[in-house]
């Protein structure tokens, strides 16, 4: 937070291309948008600008398409989106980036924006390869970053890009994240408790280990966990997991062990044949081959309320289960509507992060009650660990 250059209302932008990193990376279903959270959060600083007459450019990924035009992570919907919600002209630029593209940029008009289509589309963006971030950097006047959630990677539009423009900053949501998140860090109460779950394994199993340190209690859950159960000596079927984490997990044990921090793994969980099917209670010992672990069972269900109900501090990053599917939705809402009433009840401080973790919550019909609702998965957990994010260093 020290030191980080950002933007202010104060700067005169007017006939300036300004480049924005956002993260437009939402779930997207046949097309339509499920969950418009980390979309509308980026509203103040895209309004701002098209106020101040900027010439707004705008780059987001979706999805991990490596290097290829998956039509599916296609930026096309959120275009759509853009041009129904904002007052001004919204073209999509689906051209080759790996070329000089400086020309077709030098005619913008004022307060127009253009969105480049998926930036991942391009290997490039992912080996922060210099000469493409050379070639974003050279069509733009200033650089803006308002994507905390993205600020972990180190790629071409969030990192290498800094390089080669004269002025980078980072946005009004970036501030408040920070804000946000030191707040509670620094006023945060013991015991602490922390809730890791969702699909993407590998990017969050080393974080755990630096997390211990910071924590009373880790309730693993979601696909996470099912490198727990499958180490303990369970058959998790087809469930998802990662190869070779023997070897992490005995360290999280030795470490948590050291550290006074206990670990709640699953007791039970509810297994289906498919996605889209129906799921069942099972004790893990019951898991057969054919069988996916889809959520969290009733038994751990209560565990983990009970463990919300014992802390003052709650950090929670990662659905519980597949909660697409209305048969899968039940632990990660009974862990949104525990946390939810601690904090207005109980005065519990609550952080919760991720882009899953927020369309889950969205989904509820409940109003329900956080300190603080984070854009940010992996970023989030990441600066809780105290690590350097690449994307905040450069803005300094
Ligand atoms: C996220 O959803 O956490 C961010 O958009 C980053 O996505 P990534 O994990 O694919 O880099």
């Amino acid at each position: 937070m020290e030191n980080i250059n950002f933007f202010s209302e104060n700067l005169d932008v007017q006939n300036k291309t300004v480049m924005l990193r956002l993260d437009f990376n939402v779930p997207i279903k046949d097309n339509i948008i499920q969950d418009d959270t980390r979309i509308n959060l980026c509203f103040p600083l895209i309004k701002t600008l098209i106020k101040k007459k900027a010439k707004i450019i705008i780059l987001s990924h979706l999805g991990r398409p490596k290097g290829q035009r998956v039509p599916e992570l296609s930026l096309d919907p959120i275009h759509r989106y853009l041009k129904k919600k904002l007052n001004t002209n919204v073209y999509f630029y689906k051209g080759n980036l790996k070329r000089n593209i400086m020309e077709e940029f030098s005619y913008n008009k004022e307060g127009d924006i253009i969105l480049f289509e998926n930036i991942r589309y391009f290997k490039e963006e992912e080996e922060n390869d210099e000469v493409f971030a050379k070639r974003l950097g050279s069509i733009c006047d200033i650089y803006i970053n308002d994507a905390f959630s993205c600020s972990h990677r180190k790629q071409a539009s969030i990192h290498k890009i800094t390089k080669f423009v004269k002025k980078s900053y980072a946005g009004f949501l970036m501030k408040k994240e920070i804000n946000a998140i030191n707040f509670i860090t620094k006023n945060k109460k013991r015991p602490v408790t922390c809730i890791i779950g969702g699909a993407k394994i590998s990017t969050k199993i080393n974080v755990i280990s630096n997390l211990i340190k910071e924590v009373d209690n880790l309730v693993i859950v979601g696909a996470m966990a099912n490198n727990f159960i499958s180490f303990k000596g369970y058959r998790v079927g087809k469930s998802l997991v990662e190869k070779n984490t023997k070897n992490i997990i005995e360290k999280i044990i030795k470490q948590a062990d050291e550290k006074n921090c206990e670990i709640i793994i699953p007791e039970d969980c509810k297994v289906g044949k498919e996605l889209s099917g129906n799921g069942i209670n099972k004790k893990l010992k019951d898991i057969k081959k054919d069988e996916i672990i889809l959520d969290i069972g009733k038994e751990t269900i209560k565990s983990i309320c009970s463990k919300i109900d014992n802390s003052n501090t709650l950090l929670w990053n990662g659905p519980a289960g597949y909660f697409e599917n209305e048969n899968f939705k039940d632990g990660t809402m009974s862990i949104a509507k525990k946390i939810s009433e601690n904090t207005k009840n109980k005065s519990l401080i609550s952080i919760l992060g991720g882009g899953d973790t927020l369309s889950a919550v969205n989904k509820s019909k409940e109003k329900l009650f956080f300190t603080h609702l984070s854009t940010a998965g992996g970023a989030f957990l990441e600066y809780l660990e105290g690590k350097d994010l690449p994307g905040l260093s450069v803005l300094k």
